[in-house]
């Protein structure tokens, strides 16, 4: 049984036990980090609501072919979030490169459907009423239009009056801290890189998507401004708390922002590893030096590094 089966599991008993609030992260752990799943008995307060929530992403038995088949990429792919209680949930997403991440967040998004097998939103097979954003690696703001017009774009497409917009739009790009910048073109060099990223996030996060998809959005900056978005992005996930999927390639990344992190491998794409990051849903810097930290990223890149020996070609 891999991990992430277990972690499906673990969702499927806490869906049947009754529990009474949904604080499910309060200090640092001072124990090691460990793939163990949740414990099954919470202490009263501790664990999470009963609900009637449905999952938020349901991905069931996806198979992904190209090429009439020679290329297969997924071969029943099972993927799972569920909803809890008041609150989003950032997920980050691992994996060697060509396994399928951005296959999987263009299902979500819509962009694309799988060979066969189903991809459900909220319970329901998806449809253009979900509103999902996405976030990409290389800056996708219209550069023709200015920091305010490429915001208020998501608001237009959304019919929502000229007189409603303005606040939405001025409110979302002070929160991203482009204040002052509102009237500059979207482009290279009138603003960073890092300024256009915040761009991008603001007008997906403006239309208030229930998901935000991200797709390696940091992986184009350098480091200073890497680290500021991280922190950033953490501060907007407090204030909004959309559910938020958020694929890397760093590991110290996807657990400082994540709260859950599934690692998947190749050749078919498969999820196999399911870590719960216990710490606090509010991150700073601070948290990157504890030992708790350090030791689930070095447990996780020893996963990565072993992926290919544990799940490559079997014999015969
Ligand atoms: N149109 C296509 N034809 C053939 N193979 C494709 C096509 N689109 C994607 N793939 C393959 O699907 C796999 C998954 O792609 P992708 O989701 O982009 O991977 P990741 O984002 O994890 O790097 C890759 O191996 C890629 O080569
Ligand atoms: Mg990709």
């Amino acid at each position: 049984m891999s991990f992430y089966s277990e972690y499906v599991e673990n969702v499927e008993k806490k869906k049947s036990q009754k529990k009474t609030a949904a604080i499910p992260h309060e200090k640092i752990p001072e124990e090691p980090a460990q793939a163990a799943p949740a414990p099954p008995d919470l202490p009263a307060g501790v664990g999470y609501q009963q609900t009637d929530l449905t999952d938020i992403i349901e991905i069931r038995n996806v198979h992904q072919s190209y090429d009439d088949g020679k290329i297969k990429v997924f071969e029943g792919l099972n993927f799972l979030i569920e909803d809890k209680p008041d609150q989003g949930q950032f997920i980050s997403i691992l994996g060697t490169s060509g396994c399928g991440k951005s296959t999987i967040l263009r299902y979500i998004s819509g962009l694309q459907k799988p060979t066969s097998g189903e991809v459900l939103l909220h319970g329901k097979p998806r449809t253009d009423k979900d509103r999902v954003g996405m976030v990409f690696q290389q800056y996708s703001s219209l550069p023709w239009y200015t920091v305010y017009e490429n915001v208020e774009l998501a608001l237009k497409y959304k019919n929502i009056p000229k007189a409603e917009r303005k606040d939405k739009v001025m409110q979302m790009i002070e929160l991203m801290g482009l204040a002052g910048h509102e009237g500059k073109y979207a482009q290279y060099p009138s603003l960073s890189g890092g300024q256009l990223q915040r761009v991008a996030i603001a007008r997906s996060l403006v239309a208030q998507p229930d998901i935000l998809l991200m797709d390696e959005p940091f992986g184009a900056l350098d480091i200073k401004t890497r680290l500021d978005m991280q922190d950033l992005l953490a501060k907007i996930w407090l204030e909004i708390h959309p559910t938020i999927i958020f694929v890397t390639h760093d590991i110290s990344e996807a657990v400082y922002l994540g709260d859950d992190i599934f690692v998947m491998k190749s050749k078919p794409g498969e999820f196999v590893y399911h870590h719960h990051v216990k710490l606090p849903l509010y991150r700073e810097r601070e948290m990157k030096y504890t030992p708790y930290f350090n030791d689930l990223v070095r447990q996780i890149e020893g996963e990565m590094l072993d992926l290919e020996g544990k799940f490559g070609k079997k014999e015969g």
